[in-house]
């Protein structure tokens, strides 16, 4: 229940719009059907499951697609038909492969103001989705290791800046939700004055 009002505080924004919002995981269909109802007649849903099943889900307003979000392939057919993505929630299958290949291919993919939402992260902690604490190659990992890509033009030339460096407006963390801005930051690389020192 505490994922209710960390989607209203992020999605609020964006309700009424012409936004196309894409959620990983259809299940029972229930959450497109309730995205539909809270972003309002001008939102295009699409809903993607690795399960033939959640076609039935489909209607005016709502899209499925089905595929694996472990298969890039798939992702390169999903970027052809849908250029435009606003936001992505990932509530697929939670293991780290899934969580890490999905950002990977999506985030560079995810409109300029947009968002990238991923939850149930607390797979990350636990063994049978491949999780656990500190151990490299979970999401949280991940996440964590683009903090310091953030801050890549401050490391001293120890990081090299990276298309995420330029294009994450911010990455905020919540039991179990890893929420990334996309914004292309224009005024990057940039001098800091500190005083009469430039660093
Ligand atoms: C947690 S449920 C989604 C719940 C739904 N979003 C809701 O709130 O009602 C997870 C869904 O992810 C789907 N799934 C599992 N592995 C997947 C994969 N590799 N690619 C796409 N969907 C997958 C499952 O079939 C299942 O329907």
């Amino acid at each position: 229940m505490h994922y209710f009002p960390i989607y209203n505080k992020w999605f609020n924004a964006y309700r009424n719009k012409e936004i196309v919002f894409v959620e990983i995981g259809v299940w029972n269909g229930g959450s497109v059907q309730m995205w539909k109802n809270y972003f309002g007649s001008k939102a295009k849903i699409i809903g993607i499951d690795i399960n033939e099943n959640c076609r039935q889900f489909a209607d005016d307003q709502i899209t499925i697609e089905i595929g694996s979000q472990s298969d890039p392939e798939f992702w390169n057919q999903f970027k052809k038909k849908y250029p435009r993505v606003d936001i992505l929630l990932d509530d697929g299958g939670h293991t780290m492969d899934q969580q890490i290949i999905t950002f990977k291919e999506m985030f560079p993919h995810i409109q300029d103001g947009g968002l990238y939402f991923c939850e149930d992260c607390h797979t990350s902690y636990w063994g049978e989705w491949e999780g656990g604490l500190h151990k490299p190659d979970t999401y949280i990992e991940f996440t964590k290791n683009l903090i310091d890509e953030l801050n890549a033009f401050h490391t001293q030339g120890q990081l090299e800046p990276t298309y995420n460096t330029l294009n994450m407006g911010g990455i905020h963390f919540y039991d179990s939700i890893v929420i990334i801005e996309k914004n292309l930051i224009p005024f990057k690389p940039f001098h800091l004055i500190v005083g009469e020192t430039t660093i």
